[in-house]
């Protein structure tokens, strides 16, 4: 059986669609290896945001062709994803010992054109064509043998039609397409028949959910018609999304808050920036002013509502000025955690060809500056939560100390603590006892545990294959 090494670059949806691609190649009879040294095939899922991660993706091809030759192997190596898309052919080019390239709406291809490969039939294969309905093809989990997976990532859309003029991913995902609600709720029942308590629903743009596809009915977009069919589903506990434009924030969404128990009180509002003059350069569709006030009407609809961000610095263009109107919005704000971007040219977009780029100095200079007062604002609302008591859902062991467990409030921060095996996909009440940076540390409450969650029988396959 050929051994495959999946690796994954950038975002939550990239780790998505590598784990469909691992789990249908697993119920193809490849065995998944932990380490690229020894695998038959390795495959590294490209991001393309940033140069930064395309540097990063190369460099590992070229050291894992080189070390491949030195130790006269001859593994299959493949690029998918985002970069793979966008740069197509021109892969080959410049690294000759690749032999495969998948783009972003052919990741269930993978199989096929592996088998070619492996038999020999063919050296390369380059799939990048645009594919009907491909946006229905990332189904497939996979849960490590023995393990009851607790929390799950659902696929719900693919593509962007936002053309953000800073961004490449109406480049690399092509045009929105979003998947049916009764086929996301299929996959959701059957990621909870086997234990999973919450579900992320994933797209780049998960607001313009169905837009074109599903009427709006009593006022509720596709969008929140697919939060109420999930939120339908029993043994459910928690729904989250990501990621949603500001714009898509409508009164329905914003009600589904207050109305809406399973899902959760975080909002990820991307600002990108806190100046009007670079907001209308960048094409975002909203002003400061409604962007605060957008955040005002969620912690009104949810006391205790998260809101994060992503931020760009360096915009070309961002004078000072602009850049302390970002400052002052992240006091406004209050941000409860935040992503800082140094902008990146990315080619082919319009913001690549705009005036007035930003020298690397004075984006260094505001990323520290920026980086440092927005961790003081959200580590502040960090140390509020000492002494109080929250719930958690157990994810399983700590991914910065084994020895602990931990788990996520409602408004998705980890919290760790003293835990064991019978607490995996609990709902547990904890005390805050301290604040670290961005971890809390908890107690359990002495008050109602749930009922154990029961074990994993010995033999169940570790794929979940959807209906
Ligand atoms: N340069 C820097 N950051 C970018 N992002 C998207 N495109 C770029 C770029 N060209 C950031 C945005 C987005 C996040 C996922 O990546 O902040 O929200």
């Amino acid at each position: 059986m050929p051994s495959v090494f999946i690796k994954t670059y950038g975002c939550q949806m990239n780790e998505r669609d590598s784990e469909a691609v691992a789990a249908q190649l697993l119920a193809r009879g490849y065995a998944l290896s932990e380490s690229e040294q020894d695998a038959d095939v390795v495959l590294l899922n490209t991001c393309s945001v940033r140069d930064f991660a395309e540097q990063k993706a190369l460099g590992k091809m070229q050291s894992l062709a080189g070390a491949a030759r030195r130790q006269g192997r001859a593994p299959v190596l493949g690029f998918m994803g985002c970069m793979a898309q966008s740069r197509a052919g021109q892969l080959l080019e410049a690294q000759p010992r690749v032999n495969l390239v998948l783009g972003t709406q052919k990741f269930h291809r993978a199989a096929e054109h592996l088998e070619t490969l492996l038999s020999g039939r063919q050296r390369q294969i380059v799939d990048t064509a645009a594919e009907e309905r491909s946006q229905d093809a990332i189904r497939e989990h996979l849960v490590p043998a023995g393990v009851r997976p607790v929390t799950a990532f659902v696929s719900i859309m693919q593509g962007c039609n936002q053309h953000c003029t800073f961004c490449i991913v109406p480049q690399t995902r092509g045009a929105e397409r979003s998947r049916s609600i009764a086929d996301i709720v299929s996959e959701v029942r059957g990621l909870v028949d086997r234990g999973v308590r919450e579900v992320t629903l994933l797209g780049q743009i998960v607001t313009s959910f169905g837009r074109r596809e599903i009427p709006v009915r009593d006022g509720h977009s596709g969008f929140v018609q697919l939060v109420e069919a999930v939120h339908a589903v029993d043994g459910l506990e928690r729904i989250r999304f990501t990621s949603p434009h500001p714009k898509g924030y409508g009164d329905d969404l914003i009600g589904a808050f207050g109305r809406l128990p399973k899902l959760t009180e975080h909002a990820h509002l991307p600002l990108q920036s806190g100046s009007d003059r670079i907001l209308r350069r960048m094409h975002r569709g909203y002003t400061r002013e409604r962007y605060l006030d957008l955040v005002r009407r969620l912690r009104a609809a949810h006391a205790g509502m998260a809101v994060t961000t992503d931020i760009i610095v360096g915009f070309p263009g961002e004078t000072e000025e602009d850049f302390q109107e970002t400052v002052s919005l992240c006091d406004a704000a209050a941000f409860d955690q935040a992503y800082l971007f140094k902008y990146s040219p990315r080619r082919d977009t319009p913001a690549a060809a705009m005036p007035d780029p930003v020298p690397p100095e004075v984006i260094e200079d505001r990323h520290a500056r920026l980086l440092a007062h927005i961790n003081r604002i959200a580590l502040d609302r960090f140390a509020a939560f000492v002494g109080r008591t929250v719930e958690i859902l157990v994810e399983g062991p700590s991914r910065r100390n084994a020895s602990r467990f931990e788990g996520r409030t409602r408004d998705n921060r980890i919290v760790v603590f003293e835990g064991s095996e019978r607490h995996r996909g609990q709902l547990l009440p904890v005390r805050i006892e301290r604040c670290g940076s961005f971890t809390l540390y908890g107690d359990p409450a002495i008050v109602g545990l749930d009922e154990p969650h029961p074990e994993p029988s010995p033999d169940e396959l570790p794929v979940l294959l959807n209906p």
